[in-house]
């Protein structure tokens, strides 16, 4: 029999990675998160790759010993590449990771030209030139890396807005590039896409890689050894669990609210 609620271990640096929790649960409505952002060392945009590894590898590990779950879904682009290989050595758990929709993306455009929107660290990624070469040899990509837009999405969640001109500005070279798709490489950004829809205009295309992280979330669920929590420690379970290594960002309640998350318990200052 399948578990009735599967608990998900989230991971991202910040609050990016609510939006693979949100496709998640629309796909699987009982899952439990426990939620991780190592936001004492965000942005990981900006961080030496070896950092990014380590601080993935301990706190994810800190947190299991303390906090079972079924599976680990590093919701962070930045992270991804990077810490996939070692965190599957070192947890015996199913662990999924996100990359950019490239090929998904390719095959929407109509004219050849595309954006990508995501980290500084992303952009510049050996893995991301390999996708692009393999999916959409014959499309132009514009490459945006913006910590800045990570930032302002953070810094969004309590008021729900983003500032318009500044938006303006760091999607300039999208617009300059005349692209008609634009892929969300950074897990931040499908927050604000209302926001980022409204500065491109109406005909751009959106693609971000939630939905199929969660298809592939519900996919593995069919393990009939997921996790091996039982029934018992299941029910003690608060419904969601939220763990920030920092002070948790201002508006998270009301993020969560406004999301209809219900029974969450947010803790600040964990392991950071
Ligand atoms: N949300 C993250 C991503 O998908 C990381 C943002 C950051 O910390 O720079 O890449």
């Amino acid at each position: 029999m399948r578990p009735l609620a599967p608990r998900i271990l989230v991971f991202d640096s910040g609050v990016g990675g609510l939006s693979i929790a949100r496709a998640i649960w629309q796909q699987l409505p009982r899952a439990r998160l426990l939620y991780l952002a190592d936001n004492a060392h965000f942005p990981y945009g900006d961080q030496p790759d070896q950092a990014v590894i380590s601080r993935c590898l301990t706190l994810v590990q800190g947190l299991l010993a303390q906090q079972p779950a079924d599976m680990v879904v590093i919701g962070c682009n930045t992270a991804s590449t990077l810490v996939l290989p070692a965190l599957r050595a070192a947890v015996k758990l199913p662990v999924v990771g996100v990359v950019p929709a490239i090929k998904p993306a390719a095959a929407l455009s109509r004219n050849h030209r595309l954006g990508l929107l995501a980290t500084p660290a992303t952009v510049r990624r050996p893995y991301l030139d390999q996708l692009i070469r393999e999916f959409s040899p014959d499309c132009d990509w514009v490459r945006v890396g913006s910590s800045a837009l990570v930032q302002l999405v953070e810094d969004s969640l309590e008021s729900g807005t983003v500032n318009a001109a500044t938006l303006a500005r760091i999607t300039e070279p999208l617009r300059q590039g005349e692209v008609d798709t634009v892929v969300l490489g950074c897990t931040h950004f499908p927050l604000i896409q209302a926001a980022l829809a409204a500065t491109m205009g109406p005909e751009v295309v959106w693609v971000d890689s939630g939905e199929a992280i969660a298809r592939r979330v519900v996919s593995l669920m069919d393990n009939p050894g997921l996790g091996g929590l039982s029934g018992e420690a299941r029910a003690k379970m608060a419904d969601h669990q939220l763990f920030f290594t920092a002070a948790p960002p201002k508006g998270l309640g009301v993020w969560l609210q406004r999301h209809s998350v219900g029974d969450a318990g947010v803790t600040g200052y964990w392991g950071g």
